[in-house]
């Protein structure tokens, strides 16, 4: 199904793994195309609760994107180049199933965009962050001068992305980048018992949280009335009532997403 993805799905969370170790699993236009596909399988697959994205091989994440298919491009080329990549990063981020990033090595350029485009992150000891493209007379055209500065403020992003400088895993946790670093044998196994227990919680109520998180950075829309919204419609399903009825009646709920 997949050229450059191997997945395996096991207790609901789908472990999507970028397989170009020889190429530090750069981004080319193939595992664009599959993480594309690989986002709709997560949405429209009831089975998939959740999903981790990590890097074939102990080296990398990702190493960026494919620097071999800059090769030739003109401004509109790579204005299209950087808007696919920007419309793969937006599915991911607006998935309404949780997608974490298992970031096992370096994530440099498009790796550090695809992390940052997942809900949130975990890293190996190993890890390195960085967005290098200014050594290569370039910007990040996936959403980092954005989004870094959405998860780091402005500062930090702004020495980062001008400097091209790697951060290591520590520092990437003590700048809020990513929420946990653990061994890296031990790094899928952490992410899986994350998600294990938020895929206890209930399916809609999650949706309606990442929705409103996002709005805070989608200025075409009020998040704070966004968020009035879905804890409206919150109402309106089963989940909640069985939510409530499990409290009251000192059980554990069972959540069946409607
Ligand atoms: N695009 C295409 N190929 C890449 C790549 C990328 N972003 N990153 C690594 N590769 C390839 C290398 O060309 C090399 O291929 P080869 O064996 O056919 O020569 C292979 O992956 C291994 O990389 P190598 O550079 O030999 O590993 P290293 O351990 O010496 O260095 C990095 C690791 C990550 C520091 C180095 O690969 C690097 O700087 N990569 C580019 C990072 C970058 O600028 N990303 C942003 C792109 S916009």
């Amino acid at each position: 199904m997949y050229q450059m993805l191997l997945t395996n799905l096991e207790n609901g969370i789908l472990t999507i793994t970028i397989n170009r170790p020889d190429k530090l699993n750069a981004l080319n236009r193939d595992v664009f195309s599959d993480l594309d596909k690989a986002t709709d399988e997560i949405q429209n697959d009831p089975s998939i609760r959740s999903a981790i994205i990590t890097g074939a091989g102990a080296k990398a994440f990702v190493a960026g994107a494919d620097i071999t298919e800059f090769d030739g491009l003109g401004k509109d080329e790579a204005m299209a180049l950087a808007k696919r990549g920007q419309d793969v990063f937006f599915k991911i981020e607006n998935s309404s199933k949780p997608i974490i990033a298992a970031v096992n090595g370096f994530a440099l350029g498009g790796g550090c965009e695809l992390a940052m485009a997942c809900h949130f992150r975990i890293a190996a000891h190993n890890a390195k962050f960085g967005q290098p493209e200014v050594n290569l007379g370039l910007i990040p055209g996936y959403g980092g001068t954005q989004r870094l500065t959405q998860l780091i403020g402005k500062g930090r992003a702004i020495e980062l992305l001008i400097s091209g400088t790697m951060i290591d895993a520590a520092t990437a946790l003590q700048y809020g980048l990513v929420n946990y670093v653990a061994d890296a044998g031990e790094l899928l196994n952490k992410a899986t018992v994350i998600l294990s227990v938020i895929n206890t919680k209930a399916p809609l109520a999650i949706a309606a949280c990442i929705k409103a998180a996002n709005a805070v950075f989608d200025t075409t829309s009020n998040g704070y009335e966004t968020e009035i919204t879905a804890f409206g419609e919150c109402f309106t399903t089963d989940d909640r009532k069985e939510g409530t009825s499990a409290f009251l009646e000192k059980r554990k709920p069972e959540f069946k997403g409607k």
